[in-house]
């Protein structure tokens, strides 16, 4: 492992706002933020929104400068991307964004019933030719959605990749999703957006910049499971 690597390891064991969980904390339900991250992490009780597969943080960040009046954690199991985001955070003194670096399928071990307001899900691996309960969109996942979220809480998920969008659409069909918003042009139809939700979907991420360098149309859907 390279050295730099390393280093963003060990500096995201020093940050307060990066938690780690171990995996007996998971897999066993012992993790004690679990149900408590307004009142013991972020000491309020402002909602909480999630980005998960986050990578470097961009919506995290992005979001929790935006909106001062809730917390913001992104979720990822790749530390060194985590770093990043977590960086940004320490250097401008962010209050309300914290990364968590666990494995999404364990989601319901972090979060308590309705804990969770909202959800984004930014450039997620379209898993083609792979097990359909690895997408973060299966009937699965969303499954452990349901059991963190707030009832009516949307689930966002803004992707470069038509085979995931068009698999998350026949889903939010198939078990009766309340489909709130379709582009299949982001930057395209931004003027169908109202401004708040523009100002969302202006936020890039790293792989969505190497997606439009490519000449590649993000999509964009939102739905209520
Ligand atoms: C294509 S990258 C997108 C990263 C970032 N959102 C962006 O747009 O730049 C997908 C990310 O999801 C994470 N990921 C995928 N499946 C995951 C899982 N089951 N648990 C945790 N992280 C996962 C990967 O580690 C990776 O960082």
């Amino acid at each position: 492992m390279g050295k730099r690597k390393l280093q963003h390891f060990a500096e995201n064991k020093t940050f307060r706002h990066v938690i780690e969980p171990t995996s007996d904390e998971m897999l066993n339900d012992r993790f004690a933020l679990k149900g408590k991250w307004g009142e013991e992490f972020f000491g309020n009780t402002h909602p909480i929104v999630l980005e998960l597969g986050c990578g470097k943080g961009e919506y995290s960040v992005g979001m929790g400068r935006r909106y001062p009046e809730k917390n913001f954690i992104g979720v990822d199991i790749k530390g060194a991307r985590i770093w990043r985001g977590a960086k940004t955070v320490q250097e401008d003194a962010i209050p309300n964004v914290a990364f968590l670096r666990t494995r999404i399928d364990f989601i319901t071990s972090a979060f308590g019933p309705e804990e969770v307001s909202e959800i984004w899900l930014t450039f997620s691996d379209p898993m083609i030719g792979q097990s359909e309960n690895r997408r973060l969109t299966s009937r699965i996942f969303v499954e452990r959605y349901l059991k963190i979220l707030r009832p009516g809480g949307v689930i966002h998920l803004k992707s470069d990749s038509d085979f995931l969008t068009e698999y998350t659409l026949e889903q939010t069909e198939e078990h009766g999703y309340r489909l709130l918003e379709v582009s299949r042009d982001v930057y395209g139809e931004m003027e169908r957006f109202n401004p708040e939700l523009q100002q969302l979907l202006n936020i890039r991420t790293h792989y969505e910049k190497k997606w439009l360098a490519e000449g590649k149309k993000i999509n964009y859907c939102a739905f209520v499971p």
